[in-house]
């Protein structure tokens, strides 16, 4: 009788602790705007290639968005179909199941696939649904220093889950009025994610996307709003409108592979400085 109650706890406790672990303690990054197009993939894409390339470290790209976007960016032809959806809906499913590497060194994915198009709706019947990535993630966790989240242009159930799953939330935005009016619908979810669920995301920051150079009056009045409303959150890099990295998601490749000295090489590679600088400055260097 003993020994079947043991048993069974052993099982509640989640069989990942057991297993053995990669040594590394991964910053789990949610790169989110319930906006479609503003950049979400294209930053998770190059941001996490650029960690990779110049500052050595080990990076794991979770697609959570069933356009599978982050598995075209990076040329993935999937062999037999595995995917996030099916961790998702499994008993215990863990990350680990679905990693392949890229061609970049240090730089892996877990693609999306056909089963993460029913999970948003089958997610919502299941107790403790946003908790489900977290755990999935748990022994991954220490295989990497980052683990990059692509969430989908909505803030449902895959959304919350990615959020439940990360230590902090990088907001891609683009200038325009109104991705700023989308802003409060994420804060109301980091709020509740917080206070709600008693999970302590913080918010590393706000990165301007696809800035338009040429529009300097409106990018004024648009960075001083988002300044107001974000103060240090807002990361000094911009990105830039640059067709190079639509030309590099389109052929599969990183920008630094595509195009090394094209704008949106230098701006993503000023994004992974900065990122890392400002970790450093909130956990130290050690935290790594
Ligand atoms: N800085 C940029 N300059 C030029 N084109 C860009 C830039 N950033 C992204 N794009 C292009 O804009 C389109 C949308 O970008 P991306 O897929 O990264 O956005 P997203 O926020 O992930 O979209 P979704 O909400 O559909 O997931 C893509 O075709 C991409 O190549
Ligand atoms: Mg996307």
């Amino acid at each position: 009788m003993r020994e079947r109650l043991a048993s069974r706890i052993r099982k509640i406790l989640s069989p990942e602790e057991m297993l053995p672990l990669g040594g590394r303690q991964a910053k789990v990054i949610s790169i989110s705007n319930q906006k479609g197009g503003v950049g979400k993939t294209t930053t998770a894409v190059n941001l996490g290639a650029g960690l990779a390339l110049f500052h050595h470290r080990k990076v794991l790209l979770v697609d959570m968005d069933a356009q599978g976007h982050v598995g075209t960016s990076l040329n993935h032809t999937s062999s037999n179909g595995a995917g996030i959806g099916q961790v998702l809906g499994a008993k215990n499913g863990s990350i680990m199941d679905v990693i392949v590497p890229t061609d970049v060194p240090q730089l892996d994915m877990t693609p999306s696939d056909h089963a993460l198009l029913e999970a948003e709706s089958q997610l919502a019947s299941k107790i403790g649904r946003e908790f489900i990535l977290r755990k999935a993630l748990t022994r991954a966790r220490t295989y990497y220093d980052f683990i990059l989240i692509d969430c989908p242009p909505n803030l449902g159930n895959l959304t919350v889950n990615a959020y439940v799953a990360s230590d902090y939330l990088l907001i891609p935005c683009d200038l325009s009025a109104l991705a700023l009016e989308g802003m409060e619908g994420i804060l109301e979810v980091v709020d509740t994610v917080n206070f709600r669920l008693n999970h302590p995301l913080k918010i590393l920051g706000v990165v301007t996307t696809r800035v338009d150079r040429r529009n300097l009056l409106m990018n004024e009045t648009l960075f001083a709003k988002l300044e107001e409303a974000f103060s240090d959150k807002l990361f000094k890099t911009q990105i830039g409108v640059n067709t190079d990295l639509n030309k590099a998601q389109l052929s599969g490749k990183p920008i630094f592979t595509a195009a090394r000295s094209s704008a949106g090489a230098k701006d993503y590679e000023a994004l992974a400085d900065e990122l890392i600088e400002r970790l450093d400055a909130v956990i130290g260097p050690a935290g790594f």
